[in-house]
């Protein structure tokens, strides 16, 4: 068994008399200390499959695995304990709490989490050791998203979910992003998952799932990943 299994994910989303499936027998597989793409178009379903696999919301029918348990059976107090635990979130737009350093910020993280990581380490990792101190108004739209990823990774958990980190970024900056999730994986060992509909971003990952209407159509094993510096977009 994989580490984790999306097994035929049926998701509709009912609105008024109107039925909408966001996820239409989505399967897929994803290995422990992977680094991952999830490529599609707008509507294509991305953020959906992210929302279900980090515990936000749930299945309308099908099986999820995530290590050994069905999370597609977990009731709503051991989704609470899932999302509080096994998953790092990432977002578009960083989340950060403005009245907090970066430091702060990160030890957040310890609060919440029953084997946190060092906060000063992981902003280290980030390449943020010299800016602990800084609050976010301080900091660049770049160095920002990197005290989120540390937030996140600060929990040390099982499964790093980002939906589309650079979005809100420019061009190097996003570069600079991509590269810290890539460390994550391939230096930390984390498994990390990046919605995106950027195609650049498929030269970074070990596996890239493309999916369209619902559904995964294709999945690619890429055996030699470019370092994500070096991808052009
Ligand atoms: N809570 C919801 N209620 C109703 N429909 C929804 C809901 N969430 C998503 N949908 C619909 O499900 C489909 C898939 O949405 P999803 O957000 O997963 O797409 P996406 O691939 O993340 O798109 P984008 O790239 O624009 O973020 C869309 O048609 C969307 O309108
Ligand atoms: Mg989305």
């Amino acid at each position: 068994m994989a580490y984790i299994e999306f097994n035929d994910v049926i998701k509709t989303y009912k609105m008024g008399e109107i039925e909408i499936n966001a996820l239409n027998g989505c399967s897929f597989s994803i290995e422990k200390g992977e680094l991952v793409v999830i490529l599609g178009a707008s509507g294509a379903g991305k953020t959906t499959i992210l929302n279900i696999l980090g515990g936000m919301d749930s299945s309308s029918s099908g099986k999820v695995i995530v290590d050994e348990h069905e999370i597609s059976h977990y009731n709503e107090n051991e989704l609470t304990d899932y999302r509080r635990f096994d998953i790092g979130f990432v977002f578009q737009f960083y989340n950060l709490m403005q009245n907090l350093t970066a430091k702060e910020n990160v030890e957040l993280a310890e609060q919440i989490s029953r084997k946190p990581l060092d906060a000063a380490t992981v902003l280290k990792m980030v390449g943020l050791k010299d800016r602990m101190d800084n609050f976010p108004s301080q900091l660049s739209g770049g160095e920002q998203q990197r005290v989120a990823i540390a937030r996140a990774v600060a929990k040390n958990p099982k499964l790093l979910l980002c939906d589309e980190p650079t979005g809100a970024l420019d061009y190097n900056t996003g570069k600079q992003v991509l590269k810290v999730l890539q460390d994550m994986s391939f230096k930390e060992g984390m498994t990390v998952v990046i919605v995106t509909h950027n195609t650049a971003l498929t030269a970074m990952a070990n596996k890239i799932i493309h999916v369209r209407s619902g559904r995964v159509e294709n999945i690619e094993i890429n055996e030699k990943p470019e370092d994500a510096e070096g991808i052009r977009y």
